[in-house]
């Protein structure tokens, strides 16, 4: 992490020193962006007429993808705000009061991306139907985000972290951190935002790209939190304590598991979809597996198998390919019209 000056004072609770402070201060001072007056500043007209210029094919991968923003935006900002909260206690931990104070930032950005993400879709894309009065928070995503395998990736974050919230063991803590940061932060979001930048050569979407630079600022810093707790429990375990043993092992391993539910994502806005925008596939992949390599092995002294990373990618396309999204989406769309049908009738109409 990269350091400022260290303030001329301390509290007698509050460790100002301690590197988790530094970041709560970055997060109090640069995160506090206003999604009511970025949209008061920019306004919603030009998104809008860029929209309404695109092809069919051209809107469902721009609202695949913000929609595996939407449903991940709200995960991450529910996980941050009940589990994770609750693990920033544990007695393995240093400086646990800084670390908590931090994550009151990461939840407070995480409900902004997700207040940005809704109110911009609604607005913006209004052609479509997310079932959002299933809730979301009891795992009805959006159809696209559940008919692919992103979804899943989702499911494994709540798992993990509530396990992690519970036992507060650092093997487990280091699972939820590595799915949580790492994956869905670090890779996901980061490949997503990627994709989202380069709308601009098709078309204009000047408030959607301004929120997602503010977006990309904040996630800067979670994924900074994580790899630094990631680097504290993996210090432990490399000076023999006993209690950290198995922490690099539940890091890879939960990469491996996690990576073929990323991997159809990427294939859902990419080939799967005629890719209309040109995200190209290859280039998605490349930048991830960049992105692994630099966390998982520069920064953090794992040692990921490139190869068996691309294996277990190589292997779900392979599964996947017989796909016909159009019809899973439709089998989504049913199952989710038959709750909604159950919620306002009970299933009598
Ligand atoms: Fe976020
Ligand atoms: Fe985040």
């Amino acid at each position: 992490m990269s350091k400022s000056p260290k303030p001329g004072y301390t509290g007698q609770r509050i460790d100002t020193e301690d590197e988790w402070y530094e970041l709560y201060q970055k997060g109090v001072e640069l995160g506090t962006w206003n999604v009511e007056k970025l949209f008061e500043e920019i306004g919603f007209e030009r998104d809008r007429e860029s929209w309404q210029s695109l092809e069919p094919r051209e809107r469902d991968q721009i609202r695949y993808l913000l929609s595996g923003f939407l449903d991940g935006e709200t995960e991450v900002a529910g996980d941050a705000a009940t589990n994770l909260s609750r693990v920033m206690g544990a007695d393995c931990l240093e400086g646990n009061t800084q670390k908590e104070m931090f994550m009151t930032m990461l939840t407070l950005t995480e409900h902004k991306h997700t207040q940005f993400i809704d109110i911009y879709m609604n607005e913006v894309m209004c052609d479509r139907d997310n079932y959002t009065e299933l809730d979301p928070r009891e795992g009805t995503r959006v159809p696209i985000v559940q008919a692919t395998g992103l979804g899943e990736v989702f499911e494994r974050q709540g798992l993990l972290t509530a396990k992690a919230a519970q036992t507060r063991d650092p093997v487990d803590i280091a699972r939820a951190a590595t799915n949580y940061h790492l994956n869905v932060e670090g890779v996901l979001a980061r490949v997503g935002a990627g994709a989202i930048s380069r709308f601009p050569e098709r078309a204009d979407f000047p408030l959607l790209n301004y929120a997602f630079k503010f977006i990309s600022t904040d996630e800067g810093r979670h994924i900074t939190h994580g790899v630094e707790l990631l680097k504290e429990l993996l210090d432990k375990e490399r000076a023999g304590e006993p209690k950290f043993q198995g922490v690099e092992e539940g890091i890879v391993d939960t990469l491996y598991k996690d990576v073929p539910y990323m991997a159809d994502f990427g294939y859902m806005f990419t080939d799967a979809v005629d890719d209309p925008l040109e995200l190209d596939i290859d280039q998605v992949l490349l930048r991830g597996s960049n992105l692994i390599d630099g966390m998982y092995n520069e920064t953090l002294g794992c040692d990921v198998d490139y190869r068996r990373v691309m294996d277990v990618v190589g292997d779900r396309y392979d599964e996947i390919w017989e796909w016909d999204i159009d019809s899973r989406l439709d089998d989504q769309q049913a199952h989710y019209r038959r709750k909604r049908s159950i919620a306002t009738d009970g299933g009598e109409g």
